[in-house]
């Protein structure tokens, strides 16, 4: 049976960015949601992965506005305005190997830990963007260590606490989702605008699949288009 029921109220996570603003949108336009909230580094209750303890805040800031029956969380990092993605072993160093995990593991599992109190107990859903480059057999082309690491590593949070709560919450989905290669920020310096598609199109395709998945999919990662990946 789908989880997602109708109507259903939907929070997102990183509503500022290319997916997150897309996610809003299409949610503004779907008539079986009721309601959409988005959260973000500047909304009125910000939530800012370099101070891990601002996302408790947000969380508590937003019990009132709960519950909610489907929880995106579009937050992510490729690059900065100080490094790219590593090309060679060589360009592997501490700052941007703890800057990523932060941004990409550290924030994404405590918002799990943290925004699990906002779901609906009778049924729920919470999506995590990950990326297909994050799956450790899917990684033939090598390079870009700190970010297939940081996703490899949020993969494992996502999955374990996906077995805790068939015991805890067993109406809730926990799953980690790869919107395929979308032209945004984080696309751009890589060839976005030529190879990704528009955001609304990734958000509307990633839509298509959480409206059908079943708690039995919880611990899944899984692409816009359904597909199952291997960890
Ligand atoms: N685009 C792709 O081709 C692609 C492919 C595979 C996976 N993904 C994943 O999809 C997700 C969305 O990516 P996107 O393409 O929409 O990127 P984007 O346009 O760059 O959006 C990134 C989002 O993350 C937020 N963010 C970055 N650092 C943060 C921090 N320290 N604290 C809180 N928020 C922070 C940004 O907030 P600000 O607006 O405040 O900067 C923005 O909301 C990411 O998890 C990414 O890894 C994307």
């Amino acid at each position: 049976m789908k989880l997602l029921p109708n109507p259903f109220r939907a929070l997102i996570i990183g509503s500022s960015g290319t997916i997150g603003s897309a996610f809003i949108d299409l949610l503004q336009k779907t008539v079986s949601c009721s309601d959409v909230v988005g959260v973000h580094r500047h909304s009125e209750y910000p939530l800012d992965y370099q101070d891990p303890p601002s996302i408790e805040r947000c969380a508590a800031s937003l019990m009132n506005e709960g519950p909610f029956q489907l929880i995106i969380n579009t937050i992510g990092m490729l690059h900065s305005s100080d490094w790219m993605p590593e090309k060679k072993l060589e360009d592997l160093n501490a700052e941007q190997l703890m800057e990523l995990f932060k941004v990409n593991t550290i924030g994404p599992g405590l918002t799990i830990r943290h925004f699990a109190k906002l779901l609906d107990p009778k049924h729920s859903l919470m999506v995590t963007l990950s990326a297909k480059v994050g799956s450790i057999e899917d990684n033939r082309l090598g390079g870009w260590y700190s970010y297939r690491a940081s996703k490899a590593a949020l993969n494992m949070l996502i999955k374990t606490a996906s077995i805790e709560w068939t015991r805890t919450k067993s109406n809730t989905a926990l799953i980690a989702m790869h919107p395929g290669t979308v032209n945004s920020r984080l696309s751009k310096p890589f060839r976005g605008e030529q190879i990704g598609r528009p955001a609304i199109e990734a958000a509307t395709d990633m839509f298509r699949v959480i409206e059908n998945l079943e708690k039995e999919d919880s611990g899944m990662f899984v692409t816009y288009s359904g597909e199952k990946l291997p960890w």
